[in-house]
């Protein structure tokens, strides 16, 4: 008999008795769930959305570049139990928390989700547990969130129980790159804690990074997803004053780009999207003020971001306002909707933000995504609309398209060719008398 809980917990990775707990089963959670299940793990997934464990007990998915197949073999295999009923969570040796970590209408981080999950399972608690927290959150969380709950159960982080900070990284839709494949960064509370969790996902992650602790792990995932908001912001800047210059940006980027150290290609769009890159910044920024700090860069980057919806529609309406049209009664046709190519998620999406600045101004408005086939219900807009399909018509008959989100099933040549006006935010198409930089 091993005689603490770090050597039983090590052994039971080692003889594949672990049963792994992965709460919330969204884009980040089923695919980590399927991922020790493949590797050979009993697992457990908790879930407070009926509809979701009802799909899965059917061997049946949700999120479109999840393939139903994969989840089927992974139920016909017996290794995967899904519930509602967070009492099983003391069955669970490993508990990852994946659930949403959206910000409020202040735009302040909204921790209720991660709350709310930490109530669920506080009665279900017990030693021996690792718990790890993968949602994206300001330095500090784990800490001053998950561990008061944990140690309110009587429990000693580092000798009966675990706790670790462990960030998601993901590139939807990106075939190149798997949970395998995906360095990982891991903080632990504890030197104990590190050990464990490294151990554990040492067995569906080819490559470990350890840091230091969880609030050093939290801020990494910050630093990559404001790096990415605070370059998007530079090129989309950049892609306004080049533009009054008379200038592609698009030929500029990719030039640069050729330069073999010191130059990442980023590149300018109709403003950000997405569940990671318009939010997780100011997670930081809410943090940083209760040091008396500003973070400046965050700010102006998402300005700059948030004001391209509103530059592309002036784009629009200068272009209509050159061949004597008005957005008024105008028929603009919206080429994709979702935030970005080739995924079929809305969330945050940029292009609904064009779409209402234009429905506002009276514009009659269709979309075509071939990823998105009737627009979706969302908390701050809707769009009773179906994606029509795209054929020498219905390009000819809009006054303009926009080109929003560039899929890579668009046929760009043929839209080239029917379009009587294309506002083009994507750079994907080559220049012309009806292509309208934006
Ligand atoms: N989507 C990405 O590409 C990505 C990448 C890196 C990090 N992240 C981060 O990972 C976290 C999860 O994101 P996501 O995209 O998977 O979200 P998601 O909305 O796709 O999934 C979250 C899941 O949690 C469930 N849930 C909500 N409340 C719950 C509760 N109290 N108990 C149990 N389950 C609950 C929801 O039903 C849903 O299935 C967020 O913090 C996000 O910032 C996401």
């Amino acid at each position: 008999m091993p005689d603490s809980y770090e050597e039983l917990f090590l052994k039971k990775i080692e003889d594949k008795s672990i049963l792994v707990g992965v709460v919330g089963l969204g884009y980040v959670g089923l695919p980590l769930i399927l991922s020790f299940a493949e590797a050979g793990f009993r697992v457990l997934g908790l879930d407070v959305d009926e509809e979701k464990i009802r799909r899965l007990n059917e061997g049946r998915g949700y999120i479109a570049h999840i393939k139903d197949e994969r989840i089927k073999k992974v139920t016909d295999s017996g290794l995967m139990a899904v519930t509602t009923d967070f009492s099983r969570a003391s069955e669970a040796d490993a508990l990852i928390i994946c659930v949403p970590t959206p910000l409020s209408c202040y735009r302040e981080p909204d921790l209720s989700f991660v709350t709310g999950t930490m109530n669920s399972l506080a009665p279900h608690l017990r030693p021996g547990q690792l718990l790890s927290l993968e949602s994206t959150t300001y330095p500090g969380t784990t800490d001053e969130v998950l561990r008061p709950v944990i140690e309110g159960r009587g429990l000693a982080i580092g000798q009966d129980f675990f706790l670790v900070y462990s960030p998601e990284r993901e590139d939807p839709a990106n075939p190149s790159f798997e949970t395998k494949s995906i360095p990982k960064v891991l903080g632990g509370a504890t030197e104990a804690c590190a050990k464990v969790g490294l151990a554990l996902y040492g067995q569906v992650v080819n490559r470990m990074v350890p840091v230091s602790s969880t609030q050093a792990a939290e801020l990494t995932k910050l630093l990559e997803n404001i790096y990415r908001a605070v370059n998007i912001g530079l090129v989309n800047e950049l892609k306004t004053v080049a533009d009054s210059m008379g200038l592609d940006i698009f030929e500029v980027i990719h030039a640069a780009a050729t330069k073999p150290f010191g130059f990442t290609p980023f590149y300018p769009g109709p403003g950000i999207g997405g569940h990671c890159i318009p939010i997780d910044p100011f997670y930081l920024t809410w943090k940083a003020r209760a040091y008396g700090l500003h973070t400046r860069f965050i700010e102006l980057a998402g300005e700059i971001n948030q004001s391209m919806p509103r530059w592309v529609v002036d784009k629009l309406i200068q272009a209509l306002n050159e061949r004597g049209q008005a957005v008024k009664g105008a028929k603009i046709l919206i080429l994709g909707i979702a935030y970005k190519k080739n995924v079929d998620d809305m969330r945050e999406s940029p292009s609904v933000e064009v779409m209402e600045l234009l429905e506002d101004m009276g514009a009659v408005l269709s979309y075509n995504d071939p990823h998105v086939p009737v627009f979706p219900r969302m908390r701050r807009f809707y769009f009773d609309l179906h994606s029509v399909e795209l054929t020498e018509e219905t390009l000819g008959a809009a006054d303009a398209v926009v080109m929003l989100t560039n899929h890579a099933a668009f046929d760009i040549p043929f839209i080239a060719r029917h379009a009587r006006l294309i506002i083009d935010t994507r750079g994907a198409f080559p220049a012309a008398g009806n292509v309208i930089k934006a």
